[in-house]
């Protein structure tokens, strides 16, 4: 699983940020993590109710504007709140237009901004607005 998941990831992160093999090794070493897979992509969130974190979700490009990201978000609030997750965060590079829909489909607010926070392959830095969600039960 971590080689699919670091290809998918190097493709749908083409621009910068994507995780490398040994990252998501790594991550697998990690506490109250859980990984969410999907026939076409996944999401990694961390767990420590009453809060988690979506730290990514990806959909191979090919496959993207079908519906996949939305199901697999939709599997990840499902997985939170079966942990009993209140409060769920993540944050979104400002200009992945993309993302920052389904996020705000999904009923996430905007809640902050982190000047610089990307830095992409080209050399080039993006800022991150953070994201939250109150689940309701
Ligand atoms: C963000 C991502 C997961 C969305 O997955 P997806 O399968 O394409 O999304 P869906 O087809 O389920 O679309 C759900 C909604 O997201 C929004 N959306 C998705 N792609 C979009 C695009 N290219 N432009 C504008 N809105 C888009 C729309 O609101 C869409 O709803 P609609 O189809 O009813 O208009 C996918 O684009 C992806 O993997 N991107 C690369 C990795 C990434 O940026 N991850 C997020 C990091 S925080």
């Amino acid at each position: 699983m971590p080689r699919r998941w670091a290809a998918l990831h190097a493709r749908a992160f083409a621009k910068g940020g994507a995780w490398s093999l040994s990252d998501f090794r790594d991550l697998l070493q990690t506490r109250n993590m859980v990984i969410c897979d999907h026939p076409h992509g996944f999401a990694a969130l961390r767990i420590v109710a009453p809060e988690a974190e979506i730290l990514t979700i990806a959909i191979a490009p090919e496959m993207q504007r079908q519906g996949h990201g939305r199901a697999l978000l939709d599997a990840v609030l499902a997985q939170a709140r079966s942990a009993r997750v209140e409060d769920i965060f993540l944050e979104v590079d400002s200009s992945n237009h993309a993302a920052r829909a389904l996020y705000a489909a999904a009923g996430f607010d905007e809640t902050g901004l982190r000047k610089n926070y990307y830095r992409y392959n080209n050399g080039g830095y993006g800022d991150a607005i953070l994201l939250a969600k109150t689940l309701f039960y």
